[in-house]
């Protein structure tokens, strides 16, 4: 699949993010079911874990925007739709718990030390495009 068909796919569909499964709504950490909501719906294009690159070259690897955000930012990006920032990434729908999740998650990547605690927040939480 070539970055241009991804895209393509990514703008025609606005996706609502594949649900988890019951038992880990329940039961399951945050970051668990952040992991899970990651796997389903941000795997095709981000890197996803602690190392890896990147399947869409041009999505950052979860891990670096581990560092570059902090989580209250990444959860009010998600909330409101990072996409409105972003024309490359996907519109999606996600409930307040699958923004917190999905934003725990990534922010577990961040090695330790480098998680951002400061609390500048930024007006824009999403980094203009270039
Ligand atoms: C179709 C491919 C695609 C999918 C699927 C996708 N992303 Fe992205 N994402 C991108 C691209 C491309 C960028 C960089 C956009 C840009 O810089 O303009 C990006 C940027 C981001 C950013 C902003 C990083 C920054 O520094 O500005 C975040 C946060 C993010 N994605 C989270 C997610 C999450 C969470 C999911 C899953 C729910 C997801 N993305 C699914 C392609 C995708």
């Amino acid at each position: 699949m070539t970055v241009a068909s991804i895209l393509r796919l990514a703008a025609a569909v606005t996706f609502t993010l594949g649900s988890v499964a019951s038992a880990e709504d329940e039961g399951g950490s945050l970051i668990a079911k952040g992991q899970s909501l990651a796997e389903a719906n941000c795997a095709i294009c981000h890197a996803i874990n602690a190392t890896g690159t990147s399947p869409l070259v041009i999505a950052p690897a979860f891990r670096d925007i581990a560092v570059s955000y902090e989580l209250a930012d990444l959860e009010d990006a998600f909330n409101e739709g990072v996409a409105t920032e972003h024309p490359a990434m996907p519109d999606w729908q996600m409930t307040p718990e699958q923004a917190e999740a999905l934003a725990s998650y990534i922010m577990s990547l961040a090695p330790a030390g480098k998680q951002k605690t400061d609390l500048e927040v930024p007006s824009q939480p999403v980094a203009a495009m270039p």
